[in-house]
């Protein structure tokens, strides 16, 4: 980076309170001339982080109560991590307000809220994405459906809002699909899909509206238990980088993908300013765009931002000002962002009853264990109880994310730290990774290593 690029925001406003936001705050608050990092709401563990401290009264969802801590706080930088503010309006009403904010508006964050525009905006750019229709009503709905399994293909069922990764149906037949079209009609909306197959991958880039840089590429496991059995969920662990598509595979994923597409946002009049997250399946044609995101993914970020070799505020910033270009992107050493040779493995504990209903205050016991094994821990679902230690608060509750010289190693880190952790019914995928270590050994990063 140079330049203006250098650029470092001293105090960094960090919205939402997840796993994803304490990922950020933690990669942030440990960044040279980061003074503070406010996290708003944000959680118990998050205000545990040094330099971190916790507006736990801010609504992420009012943009007037985001605007206010942006304000009160005198943050140089906004970055929003979840998507339901995002499409309630947060970045507008801090742009403005001129404050820079790393997050597209509402109407550029549709790409995620609405997977029928997804599909527009993708087809409009020449972007990859599987055969679909949208619809209003079960009957049409079903007769597409009829028609994919006619032309030998699976169906997939997808609610065209905002579903935090729980809305969709893989159907394994045409009565299931028929099923959960039925349903999913009755709350609005539904998108139908040809069924793909293949492995997945998550290719998140930092967007100023014209311009890309990627994040290292990694690896979710979105389905609750292993073996890619149960449910769809928000994601039960990740891996990077991936031995199938090495983080040099980015370069041209950027211009397949995410450049167009911000061409097409851009031509629109809804320039996008934030992380675009381009959840791939790599066929066997080729890689197809799954779905895009319009913010970090859970739990990818808590796997790749321990990978990166330097800051990543001054990223955001330049990306949230509009400015990658004069941070020197692109060029051939800065379409992606330096890493370090690490492989990371993340492994989330959900509650008991997740993904459907899950359960709330049960104590987890064993976190003071994980640093012996040099893992990170990420919080998602806790709250500090009053004897000290935490308690569930429901959802995917932590990620226990090992680092190693490979996937091998970095497993075998997060398996044994997740291990220490306890809390009842908690459940946990034993197979992160495993995919990875099936195929070989992991190639080196092929970016350049940091200090
Ligand atoms: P989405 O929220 O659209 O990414 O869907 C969530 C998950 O459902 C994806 O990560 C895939 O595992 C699966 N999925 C979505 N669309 C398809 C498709 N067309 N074919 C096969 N699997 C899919
Ligand atoms: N882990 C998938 C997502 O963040 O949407």
């Amino acid at each position: 980076m140079s330049g203006e690029s250098t650029l470092t925001p001293t105090r960094i406003l960090v919205v939402g309170a997840g796993g994803r936001e304490h990922a950020l705050a933690w990669k942030l608050g440990a960044e040279p001339g980061v003074e503070e990092v406010i996290v708003a709401p944000g959680s118990d563990a998050m205000a545990a982080l040094p330099r971190v401290r916790r507006l736990p009264d801010v609504d992420p969802l009012d943009p007037g109560s985001v605007l206010a801590a942006a304000r009160a706080t005198v943050a140089e930088l906004v970055v929003v991590g979840p998507e339901a503010p995002l499409a309630a309006g947060v970045a507008d009403a801090l742009a403005a307000d001129g404050i820079p904010v790393f997050g597209p508006t509402a109407a550029a964050a549709r790409i995620e809220s609405s997977k029928a525009f997804c599909h527009q905006v993708a087809a409009a750019a020449g972007v990859p994405m599987a055969r679909s229709g949208a619809f209003d009503d079960a009957g049409p709905a079903i007769d597409f459906a009829r028609s994919l399994e006619a032309a030998g293909r699976g169906v997939v069922v997808k609610a065209d809002g905002l579903a935090a990764g729980k809305g969709v149906t893989v159907a394994s037949d045409i009565d299931e699909a028929v099923a959960a079209i039925r349903v999913a009609v009755t709350a609005g909306p539904v998108v139908i899909e040809e069924r793909l197959e293949g492995r997945e991958a998550s290719l998140i880039a930092l967007c100023d509206g014209r311009e890309a840089v990627a994040l290292p590429i990694s690896r979710d496991h979105k389905r609750l238990r292993d073996g890619d059995a149960g449910p769809n969920t928000g994601g039960m662990g990740a891996y990077s980088p991936l031995p199938d598509l090495p983080d040099a595979s980015a370069d041209g994923l950027l211009d397949r993908f995410h450049r167009p597409i911000l061409a097409e946002l851009a031509r629109r009049g809804s320039p996008f300013r934030g992380a675009l997250y381009a959840g791939l399946m790599l066929t066997a044609d080729g890689p197809v765009l799954l779905e895009c995101n319009a913010r970090f993914g859970d739990p990818e970020t808590q796997a790749i931002l321990p990978r990166l070799a330097g800051p990543l505020g001054p990223w955001l910033l330049a990306a949230a000002r509009g400015r990658l270009a004069a941070a020197g992107v692109p060029s051939p050493d800065a379409a992606r962002l330096p890493v370090l040779p690490e492989a990371t493995v993340a492994v989330v504990l959900a509650a008991a009853g997740y993904p459907e209903a899950s359960r709330h205050d049960d104590t987890i016991i064993g976190l003071d264990r994980i640093a012996v094994y040099g893992a990170l821990v990420f919080h998602s679902g806790t709250v500090r109880s009053a004897t000290g230690g935490y308690r569930t608060a429901g959802g995917r509750v932590l990620a226990v994310v090992g680092r190693g010289d490979d996937l091998a190693a970095a497993r075998d880190v997060a398996d044994r730290a997740a291990e220490w952790i306890v809390f009842d019914g908690a459940q946990r995928r034993r197979d992160i990774a495993a995919d990875a270590l099936a195929d070989g050994p992991t190639p080196g990063s092929s970016v350049e290593a940091g200090p």
